[in-house]
């Protein structure tokens, strides 16, 4: 690894990354990373050590065995930290299904606790969706069957028992699950190594730390808020591209961090898809706002950068109307991914399509429910409807088949990522603090994020199964704390 010399000690955080880091600080290894590159400042300024961004290995969903089990996660040359992972994989295999397939899983839990998967934004029947009473003891298996009846698009899994999906997701535990199907086969949208899986998460810089969970009060709050990106389990991630167009899926996977994504050279990006599958049409955008849980899928062309820029995938600074005393609060700049230009072909037959699929919008309703979103107090401090979360309690019932309006309205000081099992959703408003419906938010969603002072109106209906669904913040500290309610399908 490259250390830096000379390196402006006090103006740069310096973290160390071990499994051993004694080993490492006596052998004078230390890793500087920042969560922004301050500029060089002069000969012998260094630059933060990157790591080669991996893509997870695929797997297909149709005859799959799929192992919780503790293990070590590497997050760079010479640096592991132990993590909790999916077949001994960080990120989890990805993995993948066709429309019209059936999943067959068999999830092992050989963790020390109870946990149970949920496939976020697929729709499968209740008892395949990873409720949280569903959890499996430590030593016990479960056999999932669902047939894949969706679109395609970008979808992901993770733990979901209660009080411990924070700490399972932090240790490690989460991986893509990707949709394909004809109607997206026809865009000849880029594949294989044109097509860059992104698992953002904010993380401790300090290899012991990094995948280790011991929320403070404050992050109990907040939400756990750290100061260094992850991609794909990996530390300030970097990765080649040649001359051409790109398919970038992301996913937001963190605790509690809102990103708001850019390319640092101002380049848009071409959004093609979010957390349903496709939009209507492409929308090109400056930056996306992206909360926990949601995703983004958008397009990107290499071939107008010269061999060797660096072009850099940025969260930008935003502000809250009110101000956090944390060390690491929301909006904070980040450079989350370095794309380097490489040589290399620059012919690209891959169309920027406008027209990506179609839609059908919900029908506009009168019939009306109302969540509010609370964090106040110190017991219970994250409610719906100033309730928190009873695993065998129904909070709402709703027909199957009917559209309904629902109005999240964010009485509190921090963000809330809403989002809904056993179906999607179309945002139709947004009131108070950003005031808009971003063209992205289009088509199908799971996962909206309602900033402080907003009020996000979707409209929603359940036409698949019945049973119960949870409703709740994905903000993983507010989840667990029960800012959760249970919709049962009827
Ligand atoms: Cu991604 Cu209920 O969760
Ligand atoms: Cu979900
Ligand atoms: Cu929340």
């Amino acid at each position: 690894m490259s250390l830096g010399t000379g390196s402006p000690l006090s103006r740069r955080r310096f973290m160390r990354l071990a499994a051993g880091s004694s080993a490492l600080i006596a052998a004078g290894g230390v890793l500087s990373l920042s969560s922004c590159d301050d500029p060089p400042s002069g000969p012998g300024a260094s630059k933060p050590v990157r790591s080669p961004l991996p893509q997870p290995v695929s797997m297909s969903a149709r005859a799959l065995a799929l192992t919780a089990a503790a293990g070590v996660a590497r997050i760079a040359d010479d640096v592991s930290a132990p993590a909790w992972l999916f077949n001994g994989l960080l990120p989890g295999p990805t993995l993948r299904a066709r429309r019209g397939d059936i999943a067959r899983i068999r999830l092992q839990n050989y963790l020390p606790e109870p946990t149970i998967v949920h496939w976020h934004g697929l729709l499968v029947p209740a008892a395949a969706d990873g409720h949280p009473v569903y959890a499996i003891a430590s030593g016990m298996s479960l056999d999932y069957e669902f047939p894949i009846v969706q679109r395609a698009g970008t979808f992901w899994y993770h733990p979901h028992p209660h009080h411990y999906t924070a700490a399972q997701i932090q240790r490690g535990l989460a991986g893509f699950f990707i949709v394909e199907d004809e109607e997206e086969d026809a865009l000849g949208l880029p594949s294989g190594s044109r097509e860059i899986l992104l698992l953002l998460q904010d993380r401790d810089g300090d290899g012991a730390e990094a995948f280790s969970y011991a929320p403070t009060a404050a992050d109990l709050r907040a939400g756990m808020l750290r100061n260094v990106p992850f991609g794909n389990g990996v530390p300030l991630p970097t990765v080649n591209v040649v001359g051409a167009r790109y398919r970038f899926r992301v996913l937001n996977g963190s605790q509690a961090r809102v990103f708001r994504l850019a390319l640092d050279t101002g380049t848009l990006l071409s959004v093609i898809g979010n957390d349903g599958g496709l939009l209507p049409s492409r929308a090109d955008v400056e930056s996306v706002y992206l909360g926990v849980g949601e995703r983004i899928d958008f397009l990107v062309d290499f071939g107008a950068f010269p061999a060797g820029r660096k072009v850099v995938l940025q969260s930008l600074p935003f502000s809250l109307p009110l101000a956090s005393g944390d060390p690491y609060p929301q909006g904070l700049h980040m450079n989350l991914l370095e794309l380097v230009r490489t040589e290399g072909p620059a012919q690209d037959e891959s169309p920027l399509p406008s027209t990506l699929s179609t839609v059908p919008l919900l029908e506009s309703t009168t019939s009306e429910r109302r969540f509010v979103l609370q964090s106040a107090g110190d017991e219970d401090m994250h409610q719906i409807n100033g309730r928190t979360f009873d695993m065998n309690r129904v909070d709402e019932q709703i027909p199957l088949g009917q559209v309904e309006r629902w109005v999240f309205h964010n009485d509190s000081t921090l963000p809330h990522p809403v989002h809904l099992h056993g179906t999607h959703f179309q945002v139709v408003a947004r009131r108070g603090g950003r005031n808009r419906v971003f063209p992205y938010e289009a088509g199908w969603k799971d996962t909206v994020l309602v900033m402080p002072l907003e009020t996000v109106e979707v409209l929603v209906t359940f036409d698949l199964y019945r049973g119960v669904f949870p409703l709740h913040c994905h903000n993983l500290q507010h989840e667990d704390m029960g800012m959760m309610l249970n919709v049962e399908v009827i």
